[in-house]
């Protein structure tokens, strides 16, 4: 089975988890598709971007369990909670191997951790994210500018969000 047709089922594993939930759901296909295309921009490699591309889709899994365990879904929660439902949703798509498991593990357990970035796909995972809730959560411009400032370190995906946003300084 190739990589793609490994991160198409998972895709479709994660909008049958997250079921009616629409907004959920419309959400992890962008962080997706902008994660691949800062990790294709930034020289990732096959296994990199696999990695990758499996926890972007994965990313959000902990905020149900964090719902109902805790009352809201901080992103702490969300840390907490998100690998055990992931290993579930992983569970039911062959192909990953227990290495790639715990990576992705580990970048949902890091996806709301801003400081101490030091490998390439959390902070691109951080950077995808971040495209996105940029529009859905109607953050100011200020407030754009200022994570992009202190988050945003791969130089295509500082330009994406400039030009998604007209951002000129
Ligand atoms: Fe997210």
């Amino acid at each position: 089975m190739t990589q793609h047709t490994i991160l198409s089922r998972l895709m479709g594993e994660m909008i049958k988890y997250d079921s009616g939930d629409v907004k959920r759901i419309q959400h992890l296909v962008k962080v997706h598709d902008f994660a691949r295309i800062i990790g294709i921009a930034e020289g990732m490699n096959e296994e990199e971007l696999f990695v990758l591309e499996a926890a972007a889709i994965l990313h959000d899994v902990g905020i149900h369990a964090a719902e109902a365990k805790y009352g809201n879904c901080s992103g702490k929660y969300q840390e907490e909670l998100g690998p055990d439902e992931a290993r579930k949703v992983l569970s039911g798509v062959e192909g990953f191997s227990d290495g790639q498991i715990e990576r992705i593990c580990w970048l949902i357990a890091h996806h709301h951790t801003y400081t101490n970035v030091t490998s390439k796909d959390h902070r691109i995972l951080l950077e995808a994210d971040f495209l996105v809730n940029s529009f859905e959560d109607n953050i100011s411009t200020d407030g754009i500018i200022a994570f992009r400032n202190n988050v945003f370190r791969s130089h295509s995906a500082i330009t994406l969000l400039n030009d998604m946003w007209n951002i000129k300084q």
